[in-house]
């Protein structure tokens, strides 16, 4: 590959219990985890890749993918990781903290690129004060990654912000607004709050379009994004697609809020959704936008294909 960067390994990839199921985008095992769209969109690119894993990890893999497993320490780390050009780290909000000897890892064992962990809404995000837990973690792992190629300019990262993953979420909660079985939606506040979307090929695409373009998108943190849209449009494009009238409850980022709160303090594992999605559509606080416009994104250069919200819909519908 022209750019140098071939041997590829990802961290994150959550395995099947079936191995005849093959790593595919839009599948039902797609569902619920960013490392199986990323590594499909890998191989088709024609990447040669290794998936890391946990020692007790219980996934299994589908077979043709040369799989490492580690324990996650430094050393282990930098011999797991030696004759690659480049590592992904997706791995889920639990395994973050693992991410400081992942990046010195990948550093001992001479890699040139770490994609860090983020496929949220990057470094910037003035989220609400209850993620600054998780925020922190992710900071201390970027602000490390930055620390390291500064010292070692042959060590280089790259941050992926991609907003809301739109296809996989609005399918996964009908709390989001959408109930696709019941063709019913509740609107928030106005429905008129915009947010920057990527659908899950686009989150693969934007993956491979760093390693594919590594001098324009090292040390930062790029910005993907396949849509910016709000409810409104969203439920247009679901009452064309489905030719029906949607029973519509209006409610408000407020009232989530409120619940999301009370929840948290209950110990009630409910809280994070009611308040992701109070922060996705709070009206007027424009939380989740990652930029302002396509134009001002990272999105042609990275291969991301536009999408319209008839277009994101069929995908949800498919
Ligand atoms: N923008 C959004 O709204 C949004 C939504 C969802 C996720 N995300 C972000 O996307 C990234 C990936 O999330 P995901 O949902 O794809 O992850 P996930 O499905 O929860 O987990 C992916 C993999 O991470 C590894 N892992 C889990 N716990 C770990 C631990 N304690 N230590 C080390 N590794 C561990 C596991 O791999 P092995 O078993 O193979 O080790 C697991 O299969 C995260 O940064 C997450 O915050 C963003």
């Amino acid at each position: 590959m022209a750019t140098g960067i071939q041997r590829v390994a990802i961290f994150g990839v959550r395995g099947s219990t079936s191995p005849s199921v093959s790593v595919t985008i839009n599948s039902h095992k797609a569902s619920g985890n960013f490392g199986t769209p990323i590594t499909a969109a890998l191989q088709r690119a024609g990447f040669d890749l290794t998936i890391i894993t946990r020692t007790e990890s219980k996934a299994t893999f589908p077979s043709g993918i040369r799989v490492i497993r580690a324990t996650y320490t430094v050393e282990e780390l930098s011999k797991a990781l030696t004759g690659q050009d480049a590592v992904i780290c997706v791995v889920g909000p639990a395994g973050i903290k693992s991410q400081i000897a992942m990046i010195d890892g990948a550093e001992a064992a001479g890699v040139k690129r770490f994609i860090i962990d983020d496929f949220g809404w990057g470094p910037g995000i003035h989220g609400l004060p209850e993620f600054e837990g998780i925020q922190s973690q992710r900071r201390r792992a970027w602000e490390h990654a930055k620390a390291r190629s500064e010292a070692n300019p042959k060590f280089t990262y790259s941050g992926i912000a991609t907003g809301n993953p739109i296809d996989w979420a609005l399918k996964l909660f009908p709390r989001m607004g959408f109930d696709i079985k019941q063709c019913s939606a509740i609107i928030y506040d106005a429905g008129t709050e915009r947010f920057t979307g990527t659908t899950l090929e686009g989150i693969g695409q934007a993956v491979v379009g760093v390693l594919q373009h590594p001098e324009e998108t090292q040390n930062r943190v790029v910005k993907a994004l396949s849509i910016i849209t709000c409810q409104n449009e969203l439920l247009e494009a679901f009452q064309k697609a489905t030719a029906k009238e949607w029973d519509i409850t209006r409610s408000s980022t407020k009232a989530l809020l409120e619940s999301g709160r009370s929840k948290l303090k209950a110990g009630d594992r409910g809280w994070i959704l009611d308040l992701i999605i109070a922060q996705l559509f709070g009206e007027g606080s424009s939380r989740c936008v990652v930029v302002p416009s396509r134009e001002e994104s990272d999105a042609e250069l990275l291969g991301i294909v536009e999408e319209s919200p008839h277009s994101v819909v069929a995908k949800v519908l498919r």
